[in-house]
């Protein structure tokens, strides 16, 4: 959930672990600190809490108070234990204060080790379970261990997924950081006379693309020229470096007031390099590489589950639709959070596709290794590759529409959907029940997704118009059928986490069984009613939200001319096949969220309370 990032250089550490936060406030953004080791032997620590722009008030004091150093540790935190305050927030200090620590994840035996270290007369000065490491890595080094002993150790009292940076005065050259389990990843950056470490790589590509990644049970130790990496009791593992092919400026915002909306506005690039070199438009064949199955491994499924949180589930549930429609699989689709605690039954038969864009998301991580551990075919849907999902999964299939900051996941929906529309494709080839008549028209459709997709974007002065009114409302409905309940959903989901709107989305067939009671003028219904094989049963739900004074706003397909009569608004989107309209629905949904963010004077990209990777339970 927070942001991690250290520096051990020969440049002045301050400014670039500022630097650093700025780009991973994404992850967490409650509170943000840093603590910068000098020579000379002491630890200068600045810390800033509460609002949305806590790392902005950080850089303002580090310009003031230019703590002077080049060696540093800095932190972004989502408060997961302890309120936003300043004594909370990282980094936190051992007793003497010559050790500081940054931590992301959750230390489980929190309250037996806090207790532990209180009784040898050890005060603590927050409510975190963070400080527990602090003063377990200053007690080690008290005894005369080493950093790197000392952060090994401590480790191995601490229960849960972490990942810590710690900096010590005694070395005052290195940092030591460590991972256990799936808390966000560490991933180390090499320089020229400079190592660093990050949560994501994001934050190391302004100074190099040659990278290593941490994995659970590792520690790593870096100097401004060297880079050593053990297991937790001190034996060695070979770094293996790689050149990642992103770049810097992936991240920047350009000429876009939100990420989010440059996310948006992205999207028929992102759709097109979804499905760059896997469809083939001179022979209309859909190919896939990464699902690299056999037909008789792709014949032995007889189940297909998809696990997932938040937008990632949405579109976990329209690749399961995907699936079923074309490769005639019985698929569903789960909350990993239920899955993983639910003891469900699976087998070598069952094909598990996780859906993460940031194969980061501790639910979905577990999901995964319950999957794995229980021999079924593991396939994961991820944007960023490299990470913990890519190393569980038997098959990755990167979505490849580039990083996505805005907390609100956008273009990494889109993406995905389409991603898992190669795969239903793919997997219904593979097993004899895909035509090449059909093939080729899934081919056909697919190529002309980015020039839909941007028709669609093209469309956003109504919806202003529509996000304008919406903010005089307190309840919002979103219904769709079939393939377009996702599409409410993620609709439901968009407002509620950037509008803070509260809305609900819904079967359309559940309304007589309970929310009907709930339209009133109060409460407008946004309907998704594509001109499809359920468009009629969608005029009669519109009308009957109608016919009990609910406002409507459909939306539905160009050529449409019924919905105009009954509705009070209706929005177009272009028309496609089937099994690809919902990408093209999903789109005014995000549009209507952000400007209902605008037009409430929010900030779409640091919704309160949330963050962009989760990777805690
Ligand atoms: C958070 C993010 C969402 C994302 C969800 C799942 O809630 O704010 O945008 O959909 O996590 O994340 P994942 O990285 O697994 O797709």
């Amino acid at each position: 959930m927070c942001g991690i990032f250290g520096y051990t250089g020969h440049e002045q550490a301050a400014p670039l672990l500022v630097g650093g936060l700025r780009l991973l406030e994404y992850r967490g953004y409650d509170s943000a600190g840093i603590a910068v080791t000098n020579g000379s032997g002491s630890i200068s620590l600045t810390r800033r809490a509460g609002g949305t722009d806590s790392v902005a008030r950080l850089s303002a004091a580090i310009d003031e108070l230019s703590p002077h150093g080049s060696v540093g540790i800095a932190h972004t935190r989502w408060a997961t234990h302890g309120k936003v305050a300043e004594r909370n927030s990282h980094p936190h200090v051992g007793r003497s204060g010559n050790v500081a620590v940054v931590h992301n994840g959750i230390v489980e035996n929190y309250l037996e080790l806090k207790t532990g270290l209180t009784d040898s007369g050890i005060t603590f000065s927050s409510e975190t379970d963070s400080e527990v490491i602090a003063h377990l890595v200053a007690h080690e080094i008290e005894q005369g261990a080493d950093l790197a002993t000392a952060v090994g150790n401590a480790m191995k009292l601490v229960e849960g997924a972490t990942a810590i940076v710690a900096t010590s005065t005694a070395e005052p050259e290195k940092l030591v950081a460590a991972r256990l389990g799936n808390a966000g990843g560490i991933v180390i950056g090499a320089a020229e006379h400079a190592y660093m470490v990050a949560s994501d790589i994001i934050a190391l590509l302004p100074h190099t693309n040659r990278i290593c990644y941490l994995e659970s049970g590792q520690v790593v130790t870096i100097t401004p020229d060297s880079c050593q990496i053990t297991r937790l009791n001190g034996s060695p593992v070979l770094a293996e470096f790689i050149t990642s092919s992103r770049s810097a400026d992936m991240a920047a915002r350009g000429r876009y007031p939100h990420f989010m909306a440059k996310e948006i506005a992205e999207q028929p690039d992102s759709v097109t390099a979804a499905m760059r070199q896997r469809v083939d438009l001179a022979t209309r064949k859909i190919d896939l590489p990464e699902f690299d199955l056999s037909p008789a491994e792709a014949l032995s499924i007889n189940r297909a589950v998809f696990i997932g949180m938040g937008t990632s589930l949405h579109a976990g549930m329209n690749g399961a639709s995907s699936v079923e429609a074309l490769a005639r699989i019985p698929t569903y689709s789960e909350n990993a959070s239920e899955f993983r605690y639910r003891n469900p039954v699976l087998d070598e038969h069952t094909l598990v596709v996780s859906v993460t864009q940031s194969g980061e998301t501790a639910d979905t991580l577990a999901a995964m290794e319950l999957a794995r551990d229980s021999g079924s075919r593991l396939v994961t849907a991820v944007e960023a590759e490299g990470t913990q999902a890519t190393r569980l999964a038997n098959v990755t299939l990167p979505v490849r529409c580039g990083q996505e900051i805005g907390v609100a996941a956008t273009k990494t929906m889109t993406a995905t959907m389409i991603t898992l529309t190669l795969m239903a494709a793919r997997l219904a080839a593979l097993r004899g029940n895909l035509s090449e008549e059909d093939e080729a028209e899934i081919a056909t459709a697919l190529s002309s997704m980015p020039a839909l997709v941007g028709t669609a974007l093209e469309r956003e002065d109504p919806i202003k118009k529509i996000a304008a009114d919406l903010t005089n409302y307190h309840h919002l409905l979103y219904l769709g059928r079939g393939a377009q309940f996702p599409v409410a959903m993620e609709g439901a989901l968009k407002m509620k986490e950037i509008a803070y709107i509260h809305a609900e989305g819904y079967a359309a067939g559940e309304m007589k069984h309970g929310v009907n009671a709930l339209i009133s003028e109060e409460m407008p219904t946004i309907a998704i009613a594509p001109r499809d094989a359920m468009f009629e049963k969608m005029v009669s739900n519109v009308n009957e939200v109608k016919s009990r004074g609910g406002r409507v706003i459909v939306v539905t397909t160009d050529g449409d001319d019924i919905m105009e009569s009954i509705a009070d608004d209706v929005l177009y989107v272009p028309q496609t096949i089937p099994i690809l309209q919902p990408v093209l629905n999903v789109i005014p949904m995000q549009m209507l969220a952000y400007h209902t963010s605008i037009a409430l004077g929010m900030d779409p990209d640091k919704p309160r309370n949330l963050a962009k990777t989760v990777t805690v339970e």
